[in-house]
């Protein structure tokens, strides 16, 4: 088949690249130039584990550009624009924008909206581009793109028009994953439920962490055996510094704020978005409990990515831990892998230690587990629970979710 992509972010880049892997020619569209030249010279403008070699092995099927009449004979087009938040609520401007420009290239195109969008929006797109439009949110995860788009937890396709439906279903069976058929409104409102309930779920065990803090219990002793109960699971049960990312904090904000224009109101989801939002406050009052004063005190904060194995610094609580140090005159130096900010001094992670009176560990990349000897005399604040703490200094280290 055909497909068109419309937005090259993570969701269209990673469609783009497994459906062209499946054998279908694939036209994505960007309204960022540098990008598109980027691609078209294999460059991948994010990283994410496979995707650059993703890029390069189908590059056969793959085409990018900047220009609409490309879709002219797409099967298939997927929006898979941003959907930010704007002033507390989302905006969806771009995939109107998207729908508008793509419509006069479209002939009998199936058009797919794979941004997560607020119920009520793909009705919106068909008044726009016709009867023709499917949902089929997209739940990959940063960092594991690849491996998420090809085998799912499952597949939601909201339709009205069953054979737009059919054909949708029919690109996605190789995944062999389970394929859930929905009303167009259910399919939008999945997205929002599961990521919301994700989002609850880790401010549920970050609060627990704050009481472990005061009593002298380790949260992860809790979350393990909560875990162990099927109908909780052990899954998104790490207490750290907060949730980040472009996904998380965006989709809990979209979806109150929705419910709260319907007349409804999400208390639970409101709840865990104010526990998300003092996160980072608390893991700077950690450091200040061990320091004393920060101000003009040097803290090395180790990782600024929202997670490891991304560049991606969209809502990374670690950001919003850096202006909290400044803002308590600190001087903040940092290291991270891949990820780059101007918030702080960019330094090597020899140097980010050597140089700092004080470290945030705000990323568990990889490279970080195992570096207790090279903390040795610094006060350290482990935010996301990789080191151990029997080689740790007791008087110079705390963690989130364990007792002094
Ligand atoms: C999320 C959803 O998982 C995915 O299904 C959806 O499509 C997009 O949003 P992503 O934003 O890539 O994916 O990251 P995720 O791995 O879910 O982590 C989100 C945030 O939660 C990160 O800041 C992470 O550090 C934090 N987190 C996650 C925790 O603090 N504890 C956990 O147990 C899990």
């Amino acid at each position: 088949m055909k497909i068109g992509i419309v937005g090259l972010g993570i969701v269209g880049l990673s469609t783009g690249v497994v459906l062209a892997e499946q054998g279908h020619k694939v036209v994505g569209i960007d309204i960022d130039e540098n990008r598109v030249q980027g691609l078209n010279c294999k460059r991948s403008p994010i990283y994410d584990p496979g995707l650059q070699e993703m890029i390069e092995k189908n590059f056969n099927n793959l085409k990018f550009t900047t220009d609409y009449s490309s879709l002219s004979d797409v099967d298939v087009v997927f929006i898979t624009v941003s959907t930010p938040t704007v002033n507390g609520k989302i905006y969806l401007g771009y995939v109107f924008d998207a729908a508008k420009k793509m419509k006069e290239y479209l002939s009998d195109s199936i058009v797919v909206i794979k941004s997560t969008v607020v119920p009520g929006t793909a009705r919106k797109v068909k008044d726009i581009v016709g009867e023709n439009v499917v949902v089929n949110p997209e739940f990959l995860k940063e960092g594991s793109a690849i491996l998420d788009t090809k085998s799912p937890d499952r597949i939601v396709i909201g339709s009205e028009n069953e054979k737009a439906g059919d054909i949708v279903e029919g690109l996605w069976r190789f995944t062999g994953s389970t394929i859930l058929r929905t009303s167009l409104e259910e399919a939008e409102m999945i997205k929002y439920a599961a990521n919301s309930f994700l989002a609850v779920k880790i401010s549920f065990i970050n609060e627990i962490a704050n009481l472990c803090e005061r009593i002298g219990c380790d949260v992860n002793v809790i979350a393990n055996a909560i875990g162990m109960d099927k109908r909780i699971s052990p899954y998104f049960l790490k207490a750290g510094i907060g949730w980040g990312g472009s996904c998380f904090p965006k989709d809990t904000l979209a979806i109150t704020s929705f419910a709260r224009e319907v007349g409804e109101r999400l208390r639970i989801i409101e709840a865990a978005i104010e526990v998300n939002e003092e996160r980072p406050k608390r893991v700077v009052n950690l450091l200040e409990g061990l320091l004393g004063s920060i101000k003009d005190k040097r803290v090395c904060v180790l990782g600024v990515a929202f997670k490891p194995d991304t560049d991606d610094t969209r809502e990374s609580i670690a950001l919003k831990i850096i202006d909290i140090l400044k803002s308590r005159g600190a001087i903040v130096l940092a290291y991270d892998p891949k990820a780059r900010t101007n918030k702080a001094e960019m330094v090597s992670k020899e140097e980010c230690i050597r140089d700092s009176d004080g470290i945030i560990i705000a990323t568990e990349w990889k490279e970080f587990y195992g570096i207790e000897d090279l903390l040795k005399g610094k006060y350290v604040v482990d935010g996301r629970r990789i080191l151990d703490p029997s080689k740790m200094d007791r008087t110079r280290f705390r963690a989130i979710g364990l007792g002094e």
